[in-house]
């Protein structure tokens, strides 16, 4: 199966995706994951994509193809993937329409999580990730319990994303409206859209996923 996952910041894409990817044994392919690694790394990608990531700005289109490409023709994407974060805009559907036919594939679904703002925001505020086995986890709605599952037996250690910040987190939701919610309507009119109610609890909104994808549970 190849998904693309769409909404707004902090609705929950990298959570359910997390999920439903180990259930179907695809990849779970984040293009803002993809450019936290790159940018930890000191790579020439992370160092160009820096500024743009802390300001809650889209990083360059060229850039993030260029990600995306590398990654979907690895082999253990030949099965499916599950794109997370991508496309975020038109000229970058333009150009994973124009990959995907020049790799005879075809996307078989995108799914639009909706949400309200006011509820992303509480979501947002709340995130924390674990620097060691990179799990999300939010203070109030999924806390952290137990020992980390990187396997050293202690909690796990966490932090607050540099882009959560309530700046970033504002002109992140600014660009969204502007710059990628058009592509719910380009994706309705190709008929590829299934819309999931994404304010309910994580496990509804996994229920309701799979369902919207005919999966059974
Ligand atoms: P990216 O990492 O993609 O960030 P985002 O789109 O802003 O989305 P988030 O990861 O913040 O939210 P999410 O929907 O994954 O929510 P999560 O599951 O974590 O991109 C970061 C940056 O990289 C961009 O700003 C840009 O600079 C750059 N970038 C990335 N892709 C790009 C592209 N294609 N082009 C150009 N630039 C690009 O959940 C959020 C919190 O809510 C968590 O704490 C979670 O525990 C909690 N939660 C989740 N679901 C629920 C629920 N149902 N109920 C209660 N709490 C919940
Ligand atoms: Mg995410």
């Amino acid at each position: 199966m190849r998904l693309v996952f769409l909404g707004p910041p902090g609705v929950g894409k990298g959570t359910q995706a997390a999920g439903l990817s180990s259930d179907l044994s695809i990849p779970h392919i984040s293009t803002g994951a993809l450019l936290r690694e790159a940018l930890d790394k000191g790579t020439p990608t992370g160092l160009e994509a820096k500024s743009f990531m802390e300001a809650g700005e889209l990083v360059p289109d060229t850039v993030v193809l260029r990600l995306v490409q590398e990654r979907i023709s690895r082999p253990d994407s030949s099965a499916g993937w599950l794109l997370d974060g991508y496309p975020r805009n038109l000229v970058q559907a333009a150009a994973l329409c124009e990959l995907l036919t020049e790799m005879q594939q075809s996307l078989d679904r995108v799914v639009y999580f909706e949400c309200s703002e006011a509820e992303v925001l509480r979501r947002l505020g709340g995130r924390r990730a674990c620097r060691n086995c990179g799990e999300t986890f939010h203070i109030e709605f999924a806390p952290a319990t137990g020992a980390c599952s990187a396997g050293s037996g202690e909690a796990c250690d966490l932090y607050q994303r540099s882009d959560d910040s309530e700046q970033a987190i504002l002109n992140r939701l600014e660009v969204y409206r502007r710059e990628t919610d058009p592509l719910v309507d380009h994706y309705r009119e190709q008929s590829a859209l299934v819309v999931v109610d994404g304010s309910a609890s994580i496990e509804a909104v996994s229920v309701s996923l799979r369902k919207a994808l005919g999966q059974t549970p």
